[in-house]
């Protein structure tokens, strides 16, 4: 078998959607792939030929990622991973991998992110799992807010309507949260694609928009023999205050007819179960990992952050792929400063570690006790891991 590795071209949209279909149970109808069109860029894609035919894929989308302390990095998201299942276990992703990886370096990109479909593919490429997706059930009808919320309205709109409404909201909350990626105009004409297809039986999306912060959600009618018990779906949602988003649980919880409200969009530490006189209501049916990064050039990924408290420390970076090196960081609240030095590190860790703690959501105390992060000086790991840590649990916001 003779694997060559090229870029893509816009005629091999097809052949890279027969590649994915067949990896992820897909069938793309032309539908389909004129609605990816809004999204995907094939000139960002590396394909594997095995004798003129396409038997991996990998690209990336250009986004943009807010930091700790209110910053942003523009990052390649990687995603359309796959390897036909005849082709798999040939090291195939391993070549394609290496290939995007160095492509990244070349041009200079500080760093990577992906999300996984499984969890034990990515870390031996040198990404980190850095933020945790929550998928959430709420009892609805025993629900009740300890508080009422207090001014702003929330409006039920049409997608036209949200369509002009919901960017500028959405812009100002990603502002906010440690992992937020930003939406393109393509992207967010995207969101707006509602074709029945992928419904799954529920409604069509409908919208909840206070001046703040929005809720978009689809319906599942269920009515048990006159005992309703319909589901709220919740696919999108992002509240810039704390006014709106108390006022947009109270609209989701005046849903008659509402068994549950289920949702894979609560971040870990939304503020719902300290609204709610029994937090409890709100279960956590599953936390997975969400947002993988894989730092690149690691001056630019540090100094793109901010730091909880004042730090100055020497870290040693192993990297399979790019070798080791050594740093000085220097920063705090204001800003970082990251130089290579050759003083003796007071930390050493992988770089799939430092992707992990990157945007403040995996602690390096937990990394160094599984031996992923190793130091001789606690109070040098204690100061850094409590630098780290960010202002709000990291959280993407969007599926890429
Ligand atoms: C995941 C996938 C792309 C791997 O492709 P592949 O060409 O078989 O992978 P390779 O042969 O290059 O394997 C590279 C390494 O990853 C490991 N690996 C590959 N797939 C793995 C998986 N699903 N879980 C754990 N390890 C995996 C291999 O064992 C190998 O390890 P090693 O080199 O350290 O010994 C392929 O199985 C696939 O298309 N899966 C379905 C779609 C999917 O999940 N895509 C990823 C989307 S995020």
């Amino acid at each position: 078998m003779d694997i060559s590795i090229r870029r893509g071209r816009p005629d091999d949209l097809h052949e890279i959607a027969r590649v994915d279909g067949a990896s992820f149970g897909v069938t793309y109808t032309e539908q389909d792939l004129a609605d990816a069109l809004l999204v995907v860029d094939l000139d960002r894609f590396w394909l594997a030929i095995d004798d003129g035919r396409i038997v991996g894929v990998t690209g990336d989308y250009p986004l943009t990622m807010t930091t700790p302390g209110g910053g942003s990095i523009d990052v390649p998201g990687v995603t359309w991973v796959s390897v036909s299942p005849t082709h798999r276990r040939r090291g195939i992703l391993r070549q394609l991998m290496d290939h995007q990886l160095n492509d990244y370096a070349e041009r200079g990109e500080a760093m990577a992110i992906l999300t996984a479909s499984e969890g034990g593919i990515y870390r031996r490429f040198g990404y980190g799992a850095a933020t945790q997706v929550r998928r959430t059930v709420l009892d609805r009808r025993p629900a009740r807010l300890v508080a009422p919320a207090s001014g702003g309205s929330v409006e039920l709109l049409t997608a036209e309507q949200a369509r002009a409404r919901l960017p500028e909201i959405h812009r100002r909350w990603r502002q906010l949260v440690p992992g937020a990626i930003n939406r393109t105009e393509g992207r967010w004409d995207y969101h707006f694609v509602d074709r029945e297809s992928v419904r799954d039986g529920m409604s069509a999306k409908f919208y909840l928009v206070h001046p703040d912060g929005y809720v978009v959600y689809r319906l599942k009618e269920h009515w048990a023999d006159g005992h309703p018990a319909h589901t709220c779906w919740i696919t999108d949602y992002a509240a810039a205050t704390p006014e709106a988003h108390t006022a947009l649980w109270q609209v989701l919880l005046a849903m008659d007819l509402v068994g549950t409200i289920e949702s894979h969009q609560i971040p870990i530490d939304d503020p719902l179960p300290h609204l709610l006189d029994n937090g409890r209501l709100l279960r956590t049916t599953a936390l997975n990992d969400g947002v993988w990064v894989r730092p690149l050039d690691l001056p630019a990924s540090l100094t793109a952050r901010r730091y909880g408290v004042e730090v100055d420390v020497v870290l040693r970076v192993m990297d399979p792929l790019r070798g080791d090196t050594t740093y000085r960081l220097r920063g705090g609240p204001d800003g970082a400063e990251c130089t290579p030095t050759t003083t003796s590190a007071d930390l050493s860790l992988t770089v799939d570690a430092l992707g992990s703690a990157y945007l403040g959501g995996q602690r390096l105390g937990a990394l160094a006790a599984a031996g992923r992060v190793e130091s001789t000086d606690s109070a040098a790991l204690r100061r850094l891991d409590l630098a780290f840590q960010a202002e709000r649990a990291p959280f993407h916001g969007t599926a890429f």
